[in-house]
């Protein structure tokens, strides 16, 4: 786990600032939309993206926010409007396997490319940092994310029935090749 702690990519890649390259630090290039910017999450940025993990559907606490923020083995990547948190994404890392373990965008930028921008940035970095393939749970009714997961070449692995709670649904694993 030292090791892992000194050397891995996440080590970096978690915390902004020069990167080894350009395009993984600090403000990242290539945002979705001309005034969203994709970079990975600040301290700074806990208590706007704990707003959205709240409002989220299947809520995250802002305490587990920040163990991902500090942790060698997971990737939050913010999406900033004017500097402002609008979205996250969050990855964990083992072995050769990333997983997506939360994406949200507020409602009010939903359909306008933000989560498919942070999820590509996401699979890039992951593949970057060692990962082959990405695994990640959805609700089998949540048709947005499943569309978004297809078009960047999700496949569904197996279903998890009764996997979610508040409202109880089955789940799917879905899985893509880096
Ligand atoms: C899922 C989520 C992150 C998608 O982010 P987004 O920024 O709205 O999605 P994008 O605008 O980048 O859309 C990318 C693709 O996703 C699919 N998609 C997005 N919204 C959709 C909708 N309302 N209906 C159908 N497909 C949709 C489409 O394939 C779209 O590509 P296209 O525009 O070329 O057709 C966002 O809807 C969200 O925050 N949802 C609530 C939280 C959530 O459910 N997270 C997933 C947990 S597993």
């Amino acid at each position: 786990m030292e090791m892992l702690k000194n050397h891995s990519a996440f080590a970096r890649l978690n915390h902004p600032g020069p990167l080894g390259h350009p395009s993984r630090g600090g403000e990242l290039s290539n945002p979705p939309c001309p005034d969203i910017a994709i970079v990975p999450a600040a301290p700074a940025h806990l208590p706007g993206l704990a707003e959205i993990a709240a409002a989220a559907p299947d809520p995250w606490s802002e305490s587990g926010l920040a163990a991902a923020l500090r942790a060698d083995n997971q990737l939050l990547l913010a999406a900033l409007q004017n500097g402002a948190p609008v979205g996250f994404a969050c990855f964990l890392h083992v072995a050769d396997t990333a997983d997506l373990q939360q994406i949200v965008l507020v409602p009010a930028l939903r359909g306008q490319g933000v989560g498919e921008g942070l999820l590509r940035r996401g699979l890039s970095l992951m593949q970057a940092a060692g990962a082959t393939r990405c695994l990640l749970e959805v609700r089998c009714g949540n048709a947005p994310a499943r569309r978004l997961y297809q078009k960047l070449g999700f496949a569904v692995l197996a279903t998890r029935p009764g996997m979610y709670q508040n409202p109880a649904e089955d789940g799917l694993l879905m899985a893509v090749n880096l």
